[in-house]
């Protein structure tokens, strides 16, 4: 295991029926308040009534309709709205997208000009930051907990990770109710994103990290669980509770720190987003088995063998044909789950920007140096193809 700092200073407000709390801790920052959200999901399923009612002290300016794979623009116009309005912290009522682009504001506030070449291309934001507090309603990509955010760029087709210590959320409110009108096929992407992300940490070259590991097992072993659960009944309270806390805990550094190395199937994936604007949990589930039969050698076949006992309780004797079991099994459980599992099926039917997507993918990340297995553009490209 690695030397590693965990410090995560969110405050996390677990559970339902927490709302009363909200005047307090937006309190602490100030009374201008920008509401983010976005395209109207919050409006329809009545939380927007209930965080309104809320901030009744406070001086509100609502920044809405942020895009899923958040926009640099929306960024742009979310920075120019703190400034103008003097806000004193960002409350981002939604999942991933909303979260993310708010933190890209709360950087952005502060920064000169243009905001993709000064703030997201630079990737790291040490600068100052106006505070956010969240309230989460999908569960997924762990942004409530986290330093980092993803925005895209249409005309450029890029969609870069940026982050920085001063971006982490001070305050979260995670209630599990507010997830209970996630459609079926959001609720099964955010699953296999909260897979995604601990798989990326699990399937990792540094030795002795039984803790990280273990972790990520158990999390894994309750999204398998649960999944099917909040899918047959979406208000099933205990079912998004653990989905939600999963979430969280998948991508705050629980699992990834005491590791170097990089991501893989992040990288391959966001290409898909930047040029087809697809779901990401979705192109993760698409591309994550074709990865690992792609990757599966000598070397790395004793940690699929351990997946596909500890996480699937595949048992079989010979490492490769359990490793090759525990490879079909996440794939059947993406499949009975809902997900389409080609790119076809989610209309990306063309090999025609497969080398750029690669060469890009092999650009914006160190998978050709630090990834589990490295991966060459010739290597990306087979992924897509198998896809
Ligand atoms: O926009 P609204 O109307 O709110 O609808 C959203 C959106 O259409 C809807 N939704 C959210 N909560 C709902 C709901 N619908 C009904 N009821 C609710 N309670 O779901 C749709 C998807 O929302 P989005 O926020 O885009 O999903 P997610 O949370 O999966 O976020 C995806 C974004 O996060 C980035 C992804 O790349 C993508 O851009 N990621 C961020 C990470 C991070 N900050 O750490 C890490 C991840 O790996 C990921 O890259
Ligand atoms: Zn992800």
């Amino acid at each position: 295991m690695e030397n590693f700092n965990f410090h995560v200073a969110t405050d996390i407000r677990f559970g339902k029926d927490r709302l009363s709390e909200l005047p307090e801790v937006i309190n602490t920052f100030g009374k201008n308040v920008l509401l983010v959200y976005g395209g109207g999901s919050i409006k329809q399923n009545g939380l927007y009534d209930k965080v309104r009612h809320a901030l009744q002290a406070a001086t509100v300016v609502e920044l809405a309709g942020v895009e899923p794979n958040p926009r640099i623009e929306t960024v742009t116009k979310g920075a120019a709205l703190c400034r103008e309005h003097h806000i004193d912290v960002i409350l981002a009522v939604g999942g991933g997208s909303v979260i993310d682009c708010s933190k890209a504001i709360a950087g952005g506030a502060y920064v000169e000009g243009d905001l993709w070449e000064n703030l997201v291309l630079k990737r790291q934001y040490n600068g100052p930051a106006i505070p956010i507090v969240t309230i989460l309603t999908l569960a997924a990509t762990g942004s409530e907990m986290n330093r980092g955010g993803v925005i895209s760029n249409m005309q450029t087709q890029q969609k870069l990770g940026m982050g920085g210590k001063n971006l982490l959320p001070k305050v979260s409110f995670l209630d599990p109710t507010n997830t209970f009108t996630v459609n079926a096929y959001q609720t099964a992407a955010g699953s296999a994103d909260i897979f995604s992300h601990l798989m990326e940490n699990y399937f990792n070259a540094t030795p002795g990290t039984d803790v990280q590991d273990g972790v990520a097992e158990g999390l894994m072993k309750t999204v398998i669980h649960h999944l099917p659960i909040a899918l047959k009944e979406p208000e099933n309270y205990d079912a998004r509770a653990n989905l939600m806390w999963a979430s969280t805990l998948a991508l705050n550094g629980l699992t990834g720190s005491g590791k170097t190395g990089t991501w893989s199937c992040h990288a391959m994936e966001h290409e898909l987003s930047a040029f087809y604007d697809i779901t990401h949990g979705i192109g993760l589930a698409i591309l994550t088995p074709r990865w690992m039969a792609h990757i599966l050698n000598e070397t790395t076949v004793p940690k699929f063998a351990r997946f596909a006992k500890e996480v699937w309780g595949i048992q079989e004797e010979n490492p490769e044909q359990a490793a090759r079991k525990g490879i079909q099994a996440l794939y059947d459980f993406f499949l009975e789950n809902g997900v389409p599992m080609t790119l076809p099926e989610v209309g990306i039917d063309t090999e025609k920007d497969f080398d750029q997507m690669a060469q890009q993918a092999i650009a914006h990340s160190t998978i050709s140096k630090a990834a589990f297995v490295p991966l060459q553009k010739e290597d990306v490209i087979q992924i897509y193809q198998a896809s």
